[in-house]
């Protein structure tokens, strides 16, 4: 009715029957949602500014925007002034709605990666505008591009796109006069390669221009329950963003944006963090592999892309009856259908769990 794809977890409610039926409970691979608690850092920052009585600033305060330029120097060797950073409600809102804000429409085409995460496609649609999912841009021909999104490492695929590749695609969009938006919500989950930012200056060639990145407190520092990201890159981007927002009500809430603040100037509880999920992914790879599944990419973030060749359904079927829930690959993209992705977003102990049953 309004052109918007199945939610396509939906589809898998009885696949999610079956792994609650097995006797040692589910283990649940699917979402990618954290378990682990949310830093004492960023629940004494929410208490703090708890008594916040008035309207806050779509902008954000100076500490939140000074604290995740601080963050990316310090961390991704990338600079960029306070005043060039957004914060954004969760950054879903902005993939969902980024198409919008900057004016795409009927007849424009919105890229995204051929396997991706599925609100790209959404946010071109919510737009008007047409999604092409495609990891090429060739294809496109001279038409003009209002956006192009590219994620590394990507959700499903634990893919990282090397500097030299993110490098011609901003090539390739300034030519078109198109904004790159990258999606970094998983750059600090290096595993076998080190991810790198659009905005850092091997990629970007010390300009900003037309390049936005977006980045999520979601998964580094557990407050996806908090509505946490922010957006910053291109300063004159950011300010068109910052007026449609400002009218739209976009505005994150002061307590959390003082847990933001908080989380971004504090690297230790991140570094704890990785660990567990590093910790998750050495048991839980091996555990595939020997049980007859390869793993594709995956040297990057929080999930597994795996196949034991057969269409993706039927070995969700196949983990289900393991009381493991994964998600199959075809919910990222057509490409997707003979993988499964396994996200390390479940306890020790249910990991544990998954890898003796795998045996
Ligand atoms: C690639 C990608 N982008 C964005 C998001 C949104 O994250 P959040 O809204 O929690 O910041 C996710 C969540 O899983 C994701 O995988």
């Amino acid at each position: 009715m309004n052109g918007l794809p199945d939610f396509p977890w939906d589809r898998l409610a009885s696949y999610k029957e079956r792994a609650l039926a097995h006797p040692g409970g589910i283990v649940d691979l699917s979402i990618g949602t954290p378990v682990d608690p949310v830093p004492e850092v960023a629940r004494e920052a929410l208490t703090g500014a708890a008594d916040s009585p008035g309207y806050p600033l779509t902008y954000g305060t100076e500490r939140l925007r000074r604290a995740a330029a601080g963050w990316l120097a310090r961390r991704h060797g990338v600079t960029v002034a306070p005043e060039a950073v957004l914060p954004t409600i969760g950054t879903k809102e902005l993939v969902a709605w980024l198409p919008t804000l900057l004016g795409a429409g009927p007849g424009d085409r919105v890229v995204h990666p051929a396997l991706a995460y599925p609100t790209y496609d959404v946010g071109a649609r919510l737009a008007g505008a047409t999604p092409y999912a495609a990891d090429g841009l060739l294809g496109l021909g001279p038409e003009r591009v209002p956006l192009v999104w590219v994620n590394s490492p990507s959700n499903p695929t634990g893919r990282v796109l090397p500097p030299e590749h993110l490098r011609k695609v901003v090539d390739w969009a300034r030519e078109h006069g198109a904004v790159v938006a990258s999606d970094e919500c998983y750059i600090e989950l290096g595993w076998e390669e080190n991810p790198v930012s659009v905005l850092h200056p091997e990629v970007s060639g010390g300009s900003h221009e037309g390049l936005l990145a977006v980045h999520s407190m979601s998964k580094r520092s557990n407050l996806a329950g908090y509505r946490a990201g922010f957006v910053t890159g291109d300063p004159a981007l950011v300010a068109r963003l910052l007026e449609v927002r400002k009218h739209a009500g976009m505005i994150v809430p002061a307590p959390v944006q003082a847990a933001m603040a908080a989380v971004l100037d504090d690297d230790a509880h991140a570094a704890v963090q990785r660990e567990r999920y590093a910790a998750r992914r050495a048991l839980l790879r091996p555990a595939l592999e020997k049980a007859g599944w390869r793993i594709d990419h995956s040297t990057a973030g929080l999930y597994l892309w795996a196949s034991d060749g057969r269409p993706c359904w039927d070995q969700a079927r196949a983990l289900a009856d393991l009381g493991i829930l994964v998600a199959p690959g075809d919910f990222y993209g057509p490409g997707g259908g003979s993988h499964i992705r396994l996200a390390m977003t479940a306890s020790d102990e249910r990991i544990n769990a998954a890898v003796l049953r795998l045996q």
